[in-house]
């Protein structure tokens, strides 16, 4: 089938690589020209494992090419993704202006071509608020154009940064709402290839569909967050929350996915969706006590360690030098949107500590561009290079088997906080580190007492 897909940020251009790669002609489109060269040549703009080679691929065989030219390409295609970003607003609600701008475009060229196009297909890809869809039907509908012409369907994406190809030809279920059974079926069809594995498609209305995404990502964050609290009481009773994760998972009802306790969740989706269905929900009168309370305890998880580091190194932290390890906001991803490395280095900074971090795909983090006390370095190794404390809060591959003797042997003091349980108490003990590890134990406070009967 042909298709064209509005928007090249990570669901525009995966989703149009890996449609390509199931043998479809697609067209990725973006106004962004210097961005249409780099992707005609088949690199990525941001790190995604396996994608550039997917893009080269399909480019070479001819099925898949980047324009700016959204006209001809809607012309050929009879299905069109709208991947546009839908940032938040100040309130927290989502910016649709570019969904809408796109969408205004491609149903205007659709009305003064409809004699010779055939049947098309709009498809919301973008995570938009429930509503967006009738609202597209609205603007279709003011243009005199019928459900037989143009056909709107919500087609939420859940894939992962890190894993999004994965993710994209496995998916746990494909969610198509519309109110038009033409629309519904073509866009089925695409996925048809998927469905062989048995991929269920859920085929609903236009908002469930919409809400449907917001609540997927709004349970998923009220996991991390439950977890992240029972983390928190783990600390303040001895218990283990690695083995209160294991116990809670094996319970069918629960499932084990998504209780790791951590430095909070960050990433442009979880923090941007509740914020908007919050909003959303607010706007309907109606309070979310829930989704609130999520967020709050994520914002006061991101900088649960910095008492922790005073507990080390006491209220003044001015000249202390902390180690960063991972700067991205969880593994396999250069992305740092909201990710909780910044909120920890910013108070850090603030408090006249020094920074040396290093991320494995991290290079340069703006906010800090220019900050004597922020430096990335190269290794783990030379971050932890006469550091008073080693704060490990991203969970690459590459931090989970250190050297520990060789860590400990370059750090100034031996204080190893662990945010994201990659290491066991007893072996950050044994390397000789006095350890915070999230939710397991605590044997900061030991320090002074061994240092004084030293
Ligand atoms: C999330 C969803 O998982 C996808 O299904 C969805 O498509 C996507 O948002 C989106 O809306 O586009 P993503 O933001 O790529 O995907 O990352 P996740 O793997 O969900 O992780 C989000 C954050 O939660 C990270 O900071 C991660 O470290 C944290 N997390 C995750 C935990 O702290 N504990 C966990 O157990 C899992």
């Amino acid at each position: 089938m042909d298709i064209a897909v509005v928007g090249t940020g990570y669901v525009g251009l995966v989703t149009g690589t890996c449609f390509a790669d199931l043998g479809n002609t697609v067209t990725c489109i973006d106004n962004n020209s210097d961005k249409l060269a780099v992707l005609n040549k088949g690199q990525s703009p941001f790190y995604e494992p396996g994608l550039s080679e997917r893009m080269t691929r399909s480019i070479r065989a001819g099925r898949l090419q980047f324009s700016a030219d959204s006209d001809a390409a809607v012309m050929q295609a009879s299905v069109v993704f709208i991947a546009v970003g839908t940032p938040p607003l100040p309130s927290g609600e989502a910016d649709l202006s570019a969904v809408f701008a796109v969408a205004d475009s491609i149903l205007s060229y659709i009305q003064r071509h409809k004699k010779t196009l055939g049947f098309r297909v709009l498809v919301t890809k973008s995570t938009v608020p429930v509503g967006t869809g009738q609202q597209l039907m609205a603007k279709r509908d003011a243009l005199g154009l019928s459900d037989d012409e143009v056909a709107i369907v919500s087609n939420p994406e859940f894939l992962r940064e890190g894993t999004a190809i994965h993710d994209f030809f496995h998916p746990d279920r494909i969610v198509l709402g519309s109110s038009s059974e033409a629309g519904l079926d073509l866009v089925a069809q695409l996925y048809h290839p998927l469905y062989r594995r048995e991929t269920p498609i859920v085929r609903t209305s236009i908002q469930t569909s919409e809400l449907s995404k917001y609540a997927a990502n709004a349970f998923l964050a009220t996991k991390i967050s439950f977890i992240n609290e029972m983390a928190n009481v783990c600390e303040r009773t001895g218990a283990d929350v690695a083995d209160i994760s294991k116990i809670m998972g094996l319970d069918g009802r629960i499932g084990r996915y998504f209780l790791h306790p951590g430095p909070g969740y960050g990433g442009s989706c979880f923090p941007k969706d509740t914020q908007a269905l919050v909003q959303l929900a607010e706007k309907l009168d109606y309070s979310l006590e829930v989704v609130k309370a999520v967020e709050a305890v994520n914002d006061r998880q991101k900088a649960q360690v910095i008492p922790q580091l005073i507990q080390a190194l006491g209220d003044d932290l001015t000249g202390k030098t902390i180690a960063i390890l991972g700067l991205a906001f969880k593994p396999n991803t250069d992305d740092i949107r909201e990710a909780s490395s910044l909120v920890i280095i910013t108070e850090l900074l603030k408090r006249g500590a020094r920074v040396q971090a290093v991320d494995p795909e991290v290079k340069r983090v703006p906010l800090f561009e220019g900050v004597a006390a922020f430096s990335i370095k190269e290794s783990a190794y030379a971050a932890a290079n006469q550091a008073d404390a080693l704060v490990l809060v991203t969970e690459w591959n590459a931090y989970r088997e250190l050297n520990l003797t060789k860590i400990i042997s370059c750090m100034r003091l031996p204080f190893f906080f662990d945010l994201r349980n990659v290491y066991t108490p007893t072996a950050l003990k044994q390397a000789g580190f006095f350890a915070y590890v999230i939710g397991r134990s605590n044997t900061i406070s030991e320090f002074e007492t061994t240092s004084q009967s030293d």
